[in-house]
């Protein structure tokens, strides 16, 4: 079955970022000039999502306004003539068929994935996490989408992650099938790296069959006190098998503040206006 509908889990607090996240979403943080959700709606569109539904929360309105049409904005800039901008903001409007639902209380991400059930009706699904931004030529959903249609199997992206960072995954045991592919025998929260199964962590976009709902209702309090959909996914793999993929691109995990910075060079880097002079600073920098 082609998958058609995603899930973009937009209600965290967005602690790491305070003070700016107290009156802005973190999804909302711009990479220059473009937000890091508007890479992750891209990238779903790009694998063949048609569906988008966002789970937002308190302070999070700034994410539907970005990508509802702007009438008065848009008439502005037809009549000023600025026929460049008034493409790219209708663009950004016409973009996806995206649909909201609030998460009333921040219980978790598994209470977030589990608020989407109802709309995603029965059939398997792609979740991307909203503070991940992956660049490759096959989009890192498209790759999951792809082992689900040959497996018929849940997936997840997994990276290898620094050792001191392994308390900030969910990590892995996985038992090799072919080469980038495990069979998951176990996925703990964040756990110390003396209890890390491997360092393999997963990134933040998963496909789901719908059965992962049945666990999510189940589950109880993780990590945190929060709801965990890692903790959904160890108990989905009890009863059918759910692989995990060492997906082939480049992540920046712009939720974290250095993560952010690489993207924002590196984006810039790719700019033809920006391109020049940026690297110009970096060498000055470099030489200090
Ligand atoms: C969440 C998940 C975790 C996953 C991570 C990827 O954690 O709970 O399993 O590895 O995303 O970014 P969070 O970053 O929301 O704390």
């Amino acid at each position: 079955m082609t998958i058609k509908k995603a899930v973009i889990p937009a209600a965290g607090l967005g602690t790491r970022f305070l003070p700016v996240t107290k009156s802005m979403p973190k999804e909302m943080l711009p990479i220059i000039d473009v937000p890091v959700i508007h890479y992750v709606v891209s990238e779903a569109l790009a694998s063949g999502i048609e569906d988008i539904i966002i789970i937002t929360g308190r302070g999070k309105r700034a994410i539907e306004d970005y990508f509802d049409d702007a009438p008065e904005l848009e008439m502005h800039l037809g009549r000023t003539g600025k026929d460049e901008y008034l493409r790219m903001v209708q663009e950004i409007s016409a973009m996806a068929d995206l649909h909201y639902i609030r998460q009333k209380e921040p219980l978790g991400l598994g209470h977030a994935v589990l608020q989407a059930e109802k709309h995603i009706s029965g059939e398997p699904f792609a979740v991307l996490l909203g503070d991940d931004i992956i660049k490759n030529d096959t989009p890192c959903t498209r790759q999951l989408i792809d082992i689900h249609a040959r497996t018929g199997c849940s997936v997840i992206a997994v990276e290898d992650v620094p050792p001191d960072m392994v308390s900030n995954y969910g990590i892995i045991d996985g038992l090799p099938v072919e080469p980038s592919l495990c069979r998951l025998a176990d996925i703990v929260e964040k756990p110390s790296i003396e209890d890390a199964p491997s360092t393999m962590g997963a990134i933040g976009r998963y496909v789901f069959n719908p059965e992962i709902f049945d666990c999510l209702k189940q589950i109880p309090k993780g990590v945190g006190g929060e709801l965990q959909l890692t903790d959904a996914i160890r108990d989905l793999k009890n009863s059918q098998d759910v692989y995990a993929y060492s997906f082939r691109g480049r992540r920046y995990d712009t939720g974290s503040a250095l993560g952010y910075l690489e993207a924002i060079i590196d984006f810039g880097l790719e700019k033809d206006d920006l391109h020049d002079g940026l690297m110009d600073y970096l060498k000055k920098v470099v030489s200090r």
